[in-house]
């Protein structure tokens, strides 16, 4: 069958590049979609089951760095446009082990990158190089009312937020340097189904159901801007369609917890769907060592992509909660999957260093 577009989503069977996958693959069937993954801890075709059989679905299991293999991606699905998501995401991974950082989100955007610009004929005109990124690379706000804009400064501070700021850079050298039609979007934090239970709302729902300690870093006074993933999925293929070239766009819910505020949102709502009585899991919070350069506040400016292109968060943030906690409470068989094997002594291990 003859594809109007061939896209490579990268990342695919993680936790927001399923959601972009399974949105692509549902409202455009007359596109390709290739999803490429490593399938690391962090990635499952589990996450995926729904969407396994469509015709207008592949998937290639292979690794980002890999560069003569994603030559051949490119070559044997002629691929004309690609959203690139994987890479390594947690930040306390980051600090134990950032040459895996680098390498998976420096070097393996570098060859997805490289591999665009040997494949593709200028001028470019059916191509797009979409790069995912995070607000992590803008570095740390204060309490004092400020937002992340698309002009402000990087200034990353953890091994994660360097190699992603590194990566952008390097989209933008690609369009700046050889004219690689490029876009990046910086966004906020995301929650909702699927993510792997080593983030905060995850891993809190799942140690509440299972009367397990909830480690909160510092004095949980850290302040994120928290997202609904499909409302992030809805950016991308937005973005995707009508962004301009060269152009980076920021996400975000204009959404703000402080750590220990959400924490008692998450408590409150799981107890209530578990029928426990009000308070039961409140002892559950035990305050650990802080993150190390941990950053206290994000908050995203997202007026640009409001204004330009007319996209707002469509969930209040009450009932994004809400369904989040029931998918995770309905769906304890893919927390149970994801969660075996190695990730169990890795994260007992991170427990026990706090
Ligand atoms: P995730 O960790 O859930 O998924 C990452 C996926 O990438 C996994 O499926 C993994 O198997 C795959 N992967 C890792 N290394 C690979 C490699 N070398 N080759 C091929 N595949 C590989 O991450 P996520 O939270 O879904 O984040 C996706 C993207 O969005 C990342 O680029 C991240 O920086 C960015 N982002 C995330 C958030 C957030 O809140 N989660 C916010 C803003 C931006
Ligand atoms: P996380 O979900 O790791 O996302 P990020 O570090 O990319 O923002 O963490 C969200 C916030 O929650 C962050 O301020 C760190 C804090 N946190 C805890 O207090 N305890 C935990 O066990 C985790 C995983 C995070």
């Amino acid at each position: 069958m003859d594809f109007k577009r061939n896209i490579l989503i990268t990342g695919g069977a993680g936790f927001i590049g399923s959601h972009v996958v399974r949105l692509f693959v549902n409202k455009y069937p007359d596109y390709h979609i290739i999803n490429l993954d490593k399938l690391t801890y962090a990635g499952n075709l589990a996450t995926l089951v729904d969407i396994e059989n469509k015709p207008n679905y592949s998937f290639v299991k292979a690794d980002i760095c890999d560069f003569e293999t994603i030559l051949n991606i490119y070559s044997k699905y002629n691929i004309d446009a690609v959203i690139h998501l994987a890479a390594e995401s947690h930040v306390d991974r980051s600090i134990k082990d950032p040459f895996t950082f680098a390498q998976t989100n420096v070097m393996g955007t570098l060859a997805l990158l490289q591999a665009a610009k040997e494949m593709w004929k200028t001028p470019y005109t059916n191509n797009r190089f979409y790069h995912i990124s995070t607000d992590e690379v803008y570095g740390t706000l204060e309490f004092d009312g400020t937002f992340f804009t698309e002009e402000t400064s990087y200034d990353p501070h953890s091994p994660y937020s360097a190699s992603k700021a590194s990566s952008d850079h390097f989209v933008r050298a690609f369009y700046d340097t050889y004219g690689l039609p490029t876009i990046v979007t910086n966004c906020s934090n995301n929650y909702g189904p699927y993510q792997f239970p080593e983030k905060l709302i995850p891993l809190f729902i799942n140690n509440i159901r299972h009367y397990k300690p909830l480690p909160v870093y510092g004095k949980g006074e850290n302040v994120r801007d928290w997202l609904y993933v499909e409302d992030h999925a809805r950016a991308i293929d937005l973005i995707f369609h009508k962004g301009k070239i060269a152009d980076t766009y920021n996400i975000g819910g204009f959404n703000e917890w402080t750590n220990i505020d959400l924490i008692k949102v998450i408590i409150k709502t799981v107890d209530r769907l578990l029928g426990n009585p009000e308070g039961t899991s409140d002892s559950l919070i035990t305050y650990v060592t802080d993150r190390a350069g941990h950053d206290l506040r994000y908050a995203i400016d997202s007026n640009k992509l409001k204004n330009e292109l007319g996209w707002e968060p469509s969930l209040q943030f009450e009932e994004g909660i809400e369904k989040t906690v029931k998918w995770y409470l309905d769906n304890q068989s893919w927390m149970d999957n994801v969660t075996s094997g190695d990730y169990q002594e890795y994260y007992q291990k991170m427990y026990q260093d706090k």
